[in-house]
Order: C-alpha cells, then sequence, then structure tokens
C-alpha cells in the first residue's frame, strides 16, 4: 500500500510516499525566507507559495519513488489544525488526485502526525508510549495506546512552548522563527547564573504547563542585560526553566501512568538541552526514549504519509469527505 501525504498546515510545503517498504520518498520547501522581513509567517503569503510549490514536489516524490498517481492508494493530508487557507491548498490538491485517481482521501490531525513521526525511525517505539509533543502550537503530555487512541494528560493553559521560545527570542531581537536563534545564543551563556527564572507550576500536582510568565520575566530582566554576554545568560536561564519544566512534567506522567517508553515530538524537539535533560531522565529510570532525527521533528509530510497509512492499514479512518479545520482537537 502506497499513500501520498501532503503538508500545507503552515510555512513549510511538502510532500511524501509511505509504501510497503517504509518511507519511500519525502520532500519539503520551507518558506522561512519569505516571512522572516515580516517577524512572522503572513497567512496570505503562504496559501500563494503552497499554491506554487506543492504540484512539484508531489511530482518529486511519486519520481523518487518510481510511481505513477495510478499506483497510489490513497492522499493523505493535513486537515487541521492549522492557518485555514494554507489547509485548505494542500486538501483542494489532495481531493483532486484523489478524483481523479478513484482513491480514498484520509484527513491526518496534523498533531496526530506529529507524535506518530517516530515511527518513522528504527528502532521504533512500541505502543503504548508517553509522548511529548512541544511545538510552536502546542504543548501536549498525550498517553498513546495506539493509533487513534490518546488521552490527553496535560497542555498549555496559554502560550505554546514553541510559541514561547519564538516570542522571547522576539525580545532577545532574533530573527523568525526564533526558538533554533535562541538555543544557539545561550549556547554562550550559563557561567554566571545572573538569572534564574521559576520552573512554572511544577510546584503543584498536576501535569498542566504554562509558558507565559517566562516571557515576561525576560521582558522584566531585559534592561539589566547590558551586553552580547547577559543576553547569552538571559537565553540560557529561560532555555533551562523550560527544559526543566519539561523534564519535570514528563517524570511525574511517566510515573502517573508507569509507561515506559517517552516519546518527544514537534519542533521544540530539536532542542538540544531537552535532549540531554530528558536523555539523563530515561538513563536514570531506565526508560526508553525516542526523538524523531530533526528533520521529522519540525513540519514535514513524511509524518502526514505515515499516520495516513497507519489509519489506513488499521481501519481507523476518520470520515473521507473533504474538510479542513483551522482548530481540531487530537
Ligand atoms: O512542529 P513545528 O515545526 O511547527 C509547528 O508549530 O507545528 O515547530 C516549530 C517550533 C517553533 O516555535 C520553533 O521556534 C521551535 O519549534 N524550534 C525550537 C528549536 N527548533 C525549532 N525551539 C527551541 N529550540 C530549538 N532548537
Ligand atoms: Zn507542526
Amino acid at each position: 500500500m502506497n499513500i501520498l501525504g501532503i503538508e500545507t498546515s503552515c510555512d513549510e510545503t511538502a510532500a511524501a510516499i509511505y509504501g510497503p517498504a517504509g518511507l519511500a520518498a519525502h520532500a519539503l520547501h520551507s518558506q522561512i525566507a519569505l516571512h522572516a522581513e515580516y517577524g512572522g509567517v503572513v497567512p496570505e503569503l503562504a496559501s500563494r507559495d503552497h499554491v506554487s510549490r506543492i504540484n512539484p514536489l508531489i511530482r518529486e516524490v511519486l519520481a523518487q519513488a518510481g510511481l505513477r498517481p495510478s499506483d497510489l492508494d490513497g492522499v493523505a493530508y493535513t486537515a487541521g489544525p492549522g492557518l485555514i487557507g494554507a489547509l485548505m491548498v494542500g486538501a483542494s490538491v489532495a481531493a483532486g488526485i484523489a478524483t481523479a485517481h478513484g482513491l480514498p482521501l484520509i484527513p491526518v490531525h496534523h498533531m496526530e502526525a506529529h507524535l506518530l513521526a517516530p515511527m518513522l525511525e528504527d528502532p521504533r517505539p512500541e505502543f503504548p508510549f508517553l509522548a511529548l509533543l512541544v511545538s510552536g502550537g502546542h504543548t501536549l503530555l498525550v498517553d498513546v495506546q495506539g493509533v487513534g487512541r490518546y488521552e490527553i494528560l496535560g497542555e498549555s493553559l496559554d502560550d505554546a512552548v514553541g510559541e514561547a521560545f519564538d516570542k522571547t527570542a522576539k525580545l532577545l531581537g532574533l530573527p523568525y522563527p526564533g526558538g533554533p536563534h535562541l538555543a544557539r545564543l545561550a549556547e554562550g551563556g550559563g557561567a554566571s547564573k545572573a538569572w534564574r527564572f521559576p520552573r512554572p507550576m511544577t510546584d503543584r500536582p498536576g501535569l498542566e504547563f504554562s509558558f507565559s510568565g517566562l516571557k515576561t520575566a525576560v521582558l522584566t530582566a531585559l534592561p539589566k542585560a547590558r551586553n552580547e554576554q547577559d543576553r547569552a545568560d538571559l537565553a540560557w536561564a529561560f532555555q533551562e526553566a523550560v527544559t526543566d519544566t519539561l523534564a519535570i512534567k514528563c517524570a511525574r506522567a511517566l510515573e502517573q501512568t508507569g509507561l515506559e517508553q517517552l516519546v518527544v515530538a514537534g519542533g521544540v524537539g530539536a532542542n538540544k538541552r531537552l535532549r540531554e535533560k530528558l536523555g539523563e531522565l530515561a538513563r536514570r529510570q531506565g526508560l526508553r526514549l525516542y526523538f524523531p532525527r530533526h528533520e521529522f521533528c519540525t513540519d514535514n509530510a513524511a509524518m502526514i504519509a505515515y499516520a495516513g497509512w497507519a489509519r489506513r492499514s488499521e481501519g481507523r479512518l476518520p470520515h473521507g469527505k473533504l474538510f479542513t479545520t483551522p482548530r481540531w482537537a487530537i
């Protein structure tokens, strides 16, 4: 079974094919350069760019996999959550291909695809596992019992963790998207321990998160950062607070559920300090830890093709009618 996956929910245009032997092909175009001068994603520009990029990318993955459209067994596309105009582009292209070749159309939840992304790797986790989903739009701890069987244990009450990284990076004068820039700046910090920020909501029971206060703490501290070293120390203190908080909540969720595997997905999963701290937790507690490779942590279509393939294989298809939705509970 070969499933074409299409991703256009935000600022990456991507296509991929997942087949009987695993991932057969994937290709991506990032719009980062397009949006950089505006300091964030401009929805209308994103939609227009998806329109011009998606068909060549689909042709490219078909060629890479040595397949024709008629060899496909389904077309999976990101139906939400995301920017509505951007989602509509992928959905319309998917519907066109599915209709032309009589294929089933498989709407995929973007966050479900993120949390299944580690299944693209070898070794892959086995169900059940705990997933920490950390992206620009979401911060979730999910008990994953199987494909389509998810229980949300905790989420952010305000900013998503990637959003907190991006907003704090902006305060520090770093370019969009700020997360990786802030992480790079923080690499030169930490020696002075001049700043220490709270680990929000870790002093009480529960698995919820709140990150907006940290951004405010950085804003308050900013006038005292007089040189490049101070800014690096500030970035370090912010990153330590965020990554400690995530590690504390993961440890708590693992203890609460008795799960022994931890899967980390979403763009912030690329953060080195987070990887180090969760690696330490896994060693201490004898857990198995899975991170998808960097390119499958951030938005991509391989995870969409896989999620569609998994849904189709297990017969757990959401209704196959064309739809898009900017907000969608997992
Ligand atoms: O999953 P993703 O590619 O897109 C969605 O939000 O769906 O995640 C993007 C987020 C951005 O907020 C970006 O700044 C953050 O992930 N990010 C990072 C790092 N790499 C990407 N945040 C902290 N450290 C990083 N190394
Ligand atoms: Zn994403």
